[in-house]
């Protein structure tokens, strides 16, 4: 096993799934605040999950209770933080991979000073990881936005979002460009079309076009942001680097036959066109193709194309859990994966929540992503979300999580062995925090446990499982021992 001697091991966390403190020092409410947790919804019933109404939103908004809206109290990393950090120091972590929260800066997005509040506490969080010598990495927009701008202008929908989301960048630049090298635009960028009220702040009620019309305006102006936040990234911040962020979710023909692997190559294609833009500087031609003949029609400003074609990313960054297959066969059994269907691997095991573990998947990533892009390429989330048991002494045997990622450790080596430039890895929850697509505390995949169940009952007392121990060596020897 061979990684690059300055490889960036470590872990990624979301604000809105670890801070909670989400009405406190004037933080304003986000998207995330009115998503709940359903005890009675078959967790893999994915339409459940992501649906969402105007009347819904509102009533939400009014609520104060915390029980079913998991993601306001989170882990409570927001007074937990340096103790979780000195857990992550404990273990060897080289980098943090976490979010700063827009509402903390700009409750509403419209302000025009930011919030002192807000923008103190990531001051301590990032010096307090700069002292333990954790490297920050911050994702701008992960999932997460005013909710007031959600209910005024259909979020990303309106142009508007924009000018909003450059005040917030601008502020995070001057404040914490000190501390961070690497920064990332918007979180599995790609996935709009899959939840788009938490990527984007889209309600179907105020989407009168469509939702995929919606959807590719806002994921639009999300490009355009992207770019004009490169761009002052480097202006503001000499030798940042912006990365894009993918969901990278491979699939595979499910068997031979030619239709199925056209059909995967639409699904592949249309998986790798959103860093296209981003890496490439362009709408792929036969995207824009596609939308032509699904009668989309994307309102873009002069200027607009010049803009995504000149402030391309630094680096690649994505998440990898799982793969899919694919078949036009209406008979294929279909399973959920990340906020996504895809047809059963015959080959593959599958993980409760019926995400298909496909370590090798992670290697032809890499060299899938590496050989289009040429660009380094940083994992930025991988794991595996479980239910774990707590022994009577206190001890967590999570032999399953330490066989996940020691085969996708080997894996990766195995891709750097091929050529594939690495920065990094960071995996996904190294403490177990509220699970983006279930709401739900019980989906575990940290190294640390954090003792809470689903509706928010627990001492929120912290505890190293067996993988904590098994990852601290895989970083001290770095890959060598895993
Ligand atoms: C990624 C998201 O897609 O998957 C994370 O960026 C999320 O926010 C992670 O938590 C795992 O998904 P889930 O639904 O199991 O929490």
């Amino acid at each position: 096993m061979k990684f690059p001697s300055n490889f960036l091991w470590g872990g990624a966390l979301a604000a809105n799934q670890c801070e909670g403190a989400w009405d406190v020092d004037g933080r304003g409410l986000s998207v995330q605040d009115v998503q709940a947790f359903k005890p009675n919804v078959d967790q893999k019933n994915l339409k459940a999950h992501t649906s969402v109404t105007l009347e819904g939103l509102k009533q939400a908004a009014l609520e104060t209770d915390t029980t079913y809206y998991p993601k306001r109290h989170g882990i409570d990393f927001y007074h937990h933080y340096e103790e979780d950090l000195d857990l992550f120091q404990e273990m060897g972590f080289k980098i943090l991979r976490v979010s700063i929260a827009w509402t903390r800066l700009y409750p509403t997005g419209h302000e025009t000073e930011a919030n002192a509040n807000g923008v103190e506490f990531y001051h301590r969080l990032f010096s307090a990881m700069k002292a333990r010598g954790i490297e920050p990495m911050v994702t701008l927009h992960h999932y997460e936005m005013p909710l007031a701008l959600a209910f005024e202008g259909n979020g990303w929908v309106s142009r508007n979002v924009i000018d909003m989301f450059l005040r917030f960048c601008e502020t995070c630049f001057r404040e914490y460009g000190q501390y961070v090298k690497y920064w990332m635009g918007f979180n599995e960028i790609d996935s709009c079309g899959r939840h788009p009220f938490t990527s984007a702040g889209i309600i179907p009620e105020l989407s009168t076009e469509g939702m995929d019309q919606a959807c590719y305006q806002a994921l639009h102006h999300q490009f355009v942001a992207s770019a004009l936040a490169t761009k002052m990234l480097h202006e503001m911040v000499p030798g940042a680097m912006m990365g894009c962020m993918l969901t990278k979710l491979t699939c595979y023909p499910y068997t031979c036959e030619p239709m199925d692997a056209l059909a995967t190559q639409k699904r592949n294609l249309e998986n790798l066109s959103y860093t296209d833009v981003l890496v490439f500087g362009e709408y792929p031609k036969m995207i824009l193709r596609d939308l032509e003949k699904r009668n989309i029609k994307i309102a873009m400003e002069p200027g607009d194309l010049e803009v995504i074609k000149q402030y391309t990313c630094d680096y690649v960054s994505f998440s990898y859990y799982m793969s899919m297959t694919e078949s036009v066969s209406p008979d294929a059994p279909r399973t959920p994966g990340n906020t996504v269907l895809g047809v059963k691997n015959p080959y593959l095991k599958s993980s409760e929540w019926g995400w298909q573990t496909d370590p090798v998947g992670l290697r032809y990533s890499l060299i899938e992503m590496y050989d289009r892009y040429k660009k380094p390429i940083f994992v930025v989330e991988n794991g595996l979300g479980a239910r774990d048991k707590v022994e009577e002494d206190g001890s967590i045997h999570d032999e399953y999580r330490i066989e996940y990622f020691r085969r996708h450790f080997e894996e990766m080596a195995k891709a750097i062995d091929d050529g594939v430039e690495m920065l990094g890895y960071t995996s996904w929850g190294p403490i177990d925090i509220i699970s983006a697509s279930g709401n739900q505390m019980s989906k575990r995949y940290g190294f640390i446990y954090v003792d809470q169940d689903d509706l928010g009952n627990g001492t929120l007392q912290r505890s190293r499982k067996d993988s904590f121990y098994w990852y601290k060596k895989v970083i001290e020897t770095n890959g060598e021992e895993l």
